[in-house]
């Protein structure tokens, strides 16, 4: 059984992830959502808020699980007995971080690889800092995150809008 693990801070869970998740749960059997719990990053969302929005979009994807982790990413893949893990890259702006992240999980685990899928074209540009910041101004988020996330994000900033369905 082929199980991967796709981490992150998902702060919020934008379109961006849950492409990936959907093409990466279509990849391996099992496809484990790990979210980051680092109190030193001070998160807009809880690490529970954060899993229960990840739960409810992809609720519909039989063999996603999502769960929250602290600690080594190395160390979480090894306790659940994977040793994949998914990233998305968006833009060469992105590779430098992320091969630097992955050649240090294989020095601390050599057993653990990263596999890397390119991000929808469409979504390429996006992230949830951008999103948080859009939305701190009271600006449209409609098109970054899943309709069920627009007003959780929104209610964050104390921000009220009408969501256009339109958009
Ligand atoms: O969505 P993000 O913030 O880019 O995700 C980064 C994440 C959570 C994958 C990374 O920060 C991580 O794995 N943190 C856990 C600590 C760790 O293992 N660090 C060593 C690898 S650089």
């Amino acid at each position: 059984m082929k199980k991967a693990v796709y981490p992150g801070s998902f702060d919020p869970v934008t379109l961006g992830h849950l492409d990936i998740i959907q093409r990466a749960a279509s990849m391996f059997d099992e496809l484990i959502v790990a979210v980051l719990n680092n109190n030193s990053k001070s998160p807009l969302f809880s690490v529970q808020e954060r899993v229960n929005m990840l739960f409810e979009v992809t609720k519909d994807i039989p063999n996603v699980k999502v769960v929250s982790f602290s600690g080594l990413l190395v160390d979480f893949v090894e306790e659940i007995d994977a040793h994949i893990v998914v990233r998305g890259l968006r833009a060469i702006t992105d590779f430098e971080y992320e091969l630097q992240m992955s050649q240090t999980n294989r020095l601390l685990n050599s057993k653990v690889d990263t596999v890397f899928l390119n991000t929808n074209l469409k979504y390429s540009y996006l992230s949830s800092s951008m999103v948080r910041e859009v939305a701190a101004f009271g600006g449209e988020i409609t098109k970054f995150v899943p309709e069920t996330i627009v007003s959780k994000v929104y209610d964050k900033y104390g921000v009220h809008k009408e969501i256009d369905d339109e958009q």
